[in-house]
């Protein structure tokens, strides 16, 4: 049986209202700003409960652009992660900003514990990611920020939906960055993201930045890029945004059924589920644990059809464009971020799984370690 990672055939399997609404559009040749992006920043507005939303080009370009609106340049450092994809530190370098990195929870997301010896005098900002759609600690976070007056940033590219205690991921901070790629749960046809943000000083920034600081046609403010949502895409994101919470919980739902069986008596001593929060919202962008024989059970799943993955094999701290940094880039002791990149596996998690699917998957990791084969 396949188990595929994507999802984007059968999401897609009838695209007619979407070529619709492209061919209403036609009638009017709206291609960049225009009502259908002003719909989609309501939409986000409304179902983030932010204040102010802009549409991005990308979730990374809406990273760098948040970190510039609250004063970020260059050879300022931002506190971050290592357990991370590189956009998250790619949008830090590309403004001239150093991260500094610091080690991740169980959970894999950035542990509060460790920011304040990581404070230096060049620090700015902090980063947390919200990721594979696993809530950051922000309360702490948010805690430790206050305290030394320093502005979050959360990336939020994985974690639309997601709540720690109601609050959606990507509020807590100055600005949250999201992404609508199209292996996101909220996603479009092609790249683009949003920001959110309470601030009116941050909005009225990134309204200036992401249209190359212009103020009106012919004058320029500051020097901005070209970073706007495109139009076409604030369509595709129009559709499918009634339709979030459906996707979201139909993952979190397979999740369960995942987590159900790995804490069986059998599989428990191979599999370890990371800790699930009561009181988070995880919107399994991504399915992650950590699994004995890791290598190994990956292949006997891809030998059997099922797309598994690793996200990621090598941490940022270790990445070639990181060690080549001189001087080295800050850091404090990153072990757990490394032992986790040995164990961590990723399955297919999405919402058009099917119940034969997900047992197909179940029974293949009991297969395996049984030493059966299945
Ligand atoms: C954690 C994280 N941050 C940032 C991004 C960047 O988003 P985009 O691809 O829209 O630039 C991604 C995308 O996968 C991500 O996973």
């Amino acid at each position: 049986m396949k188990v595929p990672y994507s999802y984007l055939k059968e999401q897609f399997k009838d695209p007619e209202p979407i070529l619709q609404a492209f061919r209403d559009q036609l009638t009017r040749c709206e291609f960049t700003f225009g009502p259908e992006l002003e719909e989609f920043e309501k939409n986000m507005a409304r179902y983030t409960g932010a204040k102010y939303v802009l549409g991005t080009a990308s979730g990374t370009i809406a990273l760098s652009m948040l970190l510039k609106a609250v004063g970020v340049g260059w050879g300022d450092e931002v506190i971050t992660v290592s357990q991370t994809f590189v956009a998250t530190i790619g949008s830090i370098v590309a403004i001239g900003a150093r991260p500094y990195f610091i080690d991740a929870l169980a959970d894999f997301t950035m542990d509060p514990g460790l920011i304040e010896e990581a404070i230096t005098e060049k620090t700015k900002a902090i980063m947390p990611v919200h990721y594979s759609g696993s809530p950051a600690h922000m309360e702490e976070i948010m805690a430790i920020a206050e305290e030394h007056n320093l502005p979050v940033i959360e990336d939020a590219c994985c974690a639309i939906s997601a709540r720690l205690n109601g609050k959606h991921a990507g509020t807590f901070g100055s600005g949250g960055a999201f992404s609508v790629h199209p292996l996101k749960n909220l996603n479009v046809w092609g790249d683009g993201g949003f920001i959110v943000t309470e601030s009116e000083d941050i909005y009225k920034k990134i309204l200036l930045l992401r249209n190359h600081g212009l103020k009106t046609r012919d004058e320029v403010e500051i020097f901005g890029c070209n970073a706007r949502l495109d139009t076409i895409q604030a369509i595709v994101g129009n559709y499918l945004y009634p339709m979030i919470d459906e996707i979201t919980d139909r993952r979190i739902a397979n999740a369960k059924r995942y987590d159900e069986a790995f804490a069986s008596p059998e599989l428990f001593e191979y599999i370890t589920v990371p800790p699930r929060r009561l009181e988070a919202r995880h919107v399994y962008h991504m399915y992650m644990v950590l699994a004995e024989e890791r290598d190994e059970l990956l292949q006997y799943l891809i030998d059997r059809e099922i797309e598994a993955k690793i996200h990621y094999p090598i941490p940022m701290h270790l990445q070639q464009a990181t060690l080549a940094e001189e001087p080295p880039f800050g850091r404090t002791d990153l072990s757990r971020t490394e032992a986790q990149c040995q164990t961590l596996i990723t399955l297919p998690v999405h919402q058009h799984l099917s119940e034969d699917q997900l047992d197909y998957v179940i029974k293949c990791v009991q297969s395996f370690y049984r030493r059966q084969s299945y």
